[in-house]
Order: C-alpha cells, then sequence, then structure tokens
C-alpha cells in the first residue's frame, strides 16, 4: 500500500529541507508542490499574462506540462520542455507567485496533477494545503512552524546568494508579506489540518524534525 506524508507550513519553515530528507532516507519520492505554483508563475511571466486574467492562467495551469528530471545536480524541473530551474527563486517570481497562487482555476489544476503524482507510490509532498485539501487522507501529516526571526534567519543565507546587496531586514519583510498574503488565501488559508502533528521548529536541528516524524511513521 502507499503511503503519504504531507508537510505544510509557512515559509522557510523548513518542510523542503525535512521532506527531501525523510524521501531520501524512505526511498520515497518528494515533491515540492511550490515549485509548481512557481513554474506556472515563469510561464505568466514568459507569455506577459496578466495576474487578474484568471481564465487565461487558469487554462495555462491546466495545459502546461510539469516535469522533474532527476540530474547528479539535483532535480531540474521542465515547464513544456523549458528547463527553468535556475529561475524558479528570481525576484520576479517571488514578487509574482503569491497572487497567481490564489487563483482558484490555477490551484484546481494543480492539486489535480499532485494527486495524480501521488497516486503512483508512497510520497513526501510539501505545501501550505497538503494536508488540509491535496492529500486529506494522508497517514501522516507535519505541520512546521518556526518564529519569524528564525525563519528571516534561515532564508537570509539563501537570498544572499541569489541577490547580494539584499539585508536580513529586507528578507524579514519580505518574508512577513508572503506569510500575510499566503493566511489570507481564501481557497487555501495556511492553516493546519484538524489531524496534523504541529512541530515547532525553533531551536530544532534539521536531522531532529526528520527523526520526530519517521517516529510518528513508525508509531503509526
Ligand atoms: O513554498 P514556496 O515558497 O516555493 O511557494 C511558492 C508560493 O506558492 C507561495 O506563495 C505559496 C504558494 N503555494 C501554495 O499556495 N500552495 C502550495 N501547496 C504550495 C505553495
Amino acid at each position: 500500500m502507499h503511503t503519504q506524508i504531507a508537510i505544510d507550513g509557512p515559509v522557510a519553515s523548513g518542510k523542503t529541507v525535512v521532506g527531501k530528507i525523510l524521501s531520501e532516507q524512505l526511498g520515497w519520492r518528494f515533491l515540492d508542490t511550490g515549485l509548481m505554483y512557481r513554474a506556472i508563475t515563469w510561464m505568466a511571466l514568459h507569455k506577459q499574462i496578466d495576474a487578474s486574467d484568471h481564465l487565461a492562467l487558469e487554462n495555462l495551469a491546466i495545459n502546461s506540462q510539469i516535469e522533474l528530471v532527476a540530474s547528479s545536480e539535483g532535480d531540474r524541473l521542465f515547464i513544456n520542455q523549458n528547463d527553468i530551474t535556475d529561475d524558479l527563486r528570481s525576484r520576479s517570481i517571488e514578487a509574482t507567485v503569491s497572487f497567481i497562487s490564489q487563483i482558484s482555476g490555477v490551484r484546481t489544476a494543480l492539486i489535480l496533477k499532485q494527486r495524480e503524482i501521488a497516486s503512483s507510490g508512497s510520497i513526501v509532498m510539501v505545501g501550505r494545503d497538503i494536508g488540509t485539501r491535496v492529500l486529506k487522507y494522508a497517514g501522516i501529516k507535519v505541520f512546521l512552524t518556526a518564529s519569524t526571526d528564525e525563519r528571516a534567519k534561515r532564508r537570509f543565507s539563501q537570498a544572499l546568494e541569489i541577490n547580494p546587496d539584499t539585508t536580513l531586514k529586507i528578507v524579514k519583510t519580505d518574508l512577513e508579506r508572503r506569510d500575510l498574503i499566503d493566511s489570507q488565501n481564501k481557497e487555501s488559508p495556511l492553516l493546519p489540518a484538524d489531524d496534523s502533528v504541529i512541530i515547532n521548529t525553533d531551536n530544532m536541528e534539521i536531522d531532529e524534525v526528520v527523526q520526530k516524524i519517521m517516529q510518528l511513521l513508525i508509531t503509526k
């Protein structure tokens, strides 16, 4: 039988790094659903579709082919055969993705794709609405949290690699702005599912969080 682990949480709560390690240890597939929203955003910017044109964006999400291809330097993400891996965290995508991910038709199309991916084997899936909507019947549901200061510190080093002029203050302000937009998402507000285990990762090493989730799996 397939097992699903759903991990949700706000920006820089550690869900991607934790989910990836878990999937490697378990030998399961891993899907970071945020990348799918980023890929549609990339395509929308590329095709110059306005964020207010919901129908065009919904059609884009329905008709785009998103593929993750493993390579020796990590997974590459392709949308309609374009390798966009190196652009996924660009400033223009960061600035637009929160709006595009609120569009009901875009979400419905991507959720269908996510469920289809999950149907073919055990998986660790991370995002914002995995436990509440995408995989409502996941065997394990985890919601990771951390204080804003802690998350800003974690995101700062990544942000510096993309933009050497950035500051911790800019990163924190941007994170608070995205938290606000995500929490106000009418379609899928960022909330733990009723049956989620909430883990506050402040003062926790990544491996400790992974072990805690492994324990949940063993004792289930
Ligand atoms: O996790 P991330 O920062 O890569 O996510 C990018 C955006 O997509 C973010 O604004 C939240 C949104 N998102 C979402 O609405 N639902 C998901 N399952 C995953 C991400």
